[in-house]
């Protein structure tokens, strides 16, 4: 199947990148969000990206203004009646998912492929909220997804193979390698990522060594490009909860159990750079 238009719902962290990746492939990219607010900061995030890229002579004032001219910005989810494929890449709560793609649903042609941005929670559940469920798949993109070369496809044991197989080229089109992943709670590279993670927390949270020390660690003597703290931090410390949760529920064991600490710290708006304070502070929300 052709992909002309794409539909991203949720203009957060990751669906503002997955709709720039679109756009800069001239595909025609809809965006929206669950209020005007949160698609103002969305669209201010790729005018931010766009900017950066022209700035650093890798986009052209022709880039920019063709990107701009393919992406629009709508509160209205009826818009999304022309998409051949939607992303979805909104809060990482399985209730909430099953809503919206129940909507999309409703609304999006009935050619179109239904996709998931989910880390961690089971495609067929979110599938199971649709009359199409051999057309929703999961397509995890990477933070950020305009630079992370990596696309995790997840078939779901009800989706089909055309449905794979657009996706596919759908992926490789916006430049990504993919690897394919089983439909089983965290995929593939959450699924070894984030027991690191929680055990970087734990350390830090049991007073074993400071954030600095923990980071620098994994940094210089691994060669990891940032460190697990700062890591959580870039993720943003609500979805890492929710991730560990959902691991949780899938595997019952201990090691996925989100430390108490994250909770605390979520529960006290401390999410990470997107709040402006996590692990470490930054100069504002969106640092
Ligand atoms: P975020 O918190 O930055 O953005 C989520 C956006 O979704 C917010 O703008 C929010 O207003 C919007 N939203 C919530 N409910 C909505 C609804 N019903 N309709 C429309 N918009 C709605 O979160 P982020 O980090 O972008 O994560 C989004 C998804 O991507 C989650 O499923 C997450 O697990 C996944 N993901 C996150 C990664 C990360 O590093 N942060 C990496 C890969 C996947």
């Amino acid at each position: 199947m052709e992909i002309n238009t794409v539909g991203v719902i949720g203009a957060g962290l990751m669906g503002s990148g997955i709709a720039e990746i679109c756009a800069r492939q001239g595909i025609r990219t809809l965006v929206t969000d669950a209020g005007p607010e949160q698609l103002a900061a969305g669209r201010r995030r790729v005018e931010a990206s766009l900017e950066r890229g022209h700035r650093g002579g890798k986009l052209s004032d022709e880039d920019v203004a063709r990107i701009n001219d393919t992406l629009s910005f709508t509160s209205d989810l009826d818009d999304f009646n022309a998409c051949d494929i939607c992303v979805e890449a909104i809060v990482e709560h399985l209730p909430d998912k099953k809503d919206l793609f129940a909507r999309l649903d409703r609304v999006a042609p009935d050619h179109a492929i239904l996709a998931t941005n989910t880390s961690a929670l089971p495609i067929i559940d979110i599938a199971r909220a649709t009359s199409r469920p051999e057309q929703v798949i999961g397509t995890h993109f990477f933070n950020p997804a305009p630079v992370m070369k990596l696309l995790e496809v997840v078939r779901s044991i009800a989706t089909s193979d055309a449905t794979l197989a657009s996706t596919r080229e759908f992926g490789e089109r916006l430049g990504k390698r993919i690897i394919l992943a089983q439909d089983r709670g965290g995929f593939i590279v959450n699924l070894l990522l984030i027991p690191y993670l929680t055990h970087a927390a734990r350390l830090y949270e049991s007073g074993f060594a400071t954030r600095e020390d923990i980071d620098e660690g994994m940094r210089l003597g691994c060669g990891h490009p940032m460190g697990p703290l700062q890591l959580l931090d870039y993720i943003g410390l609500d979805t890492a909860v929710f991730v560990c949760e959902s691991l949780y529920e899938e595997y019952a064991n201990a090691e996925y159990a989100p430390p108490p600490l994250l909770r605390r710290m979520v529960a006290a708006g401390y999410l990470g750079r997107k709040s402006g304070r996590g692990f470490y502070e930054y100069g504002g929300a969106d640092a």
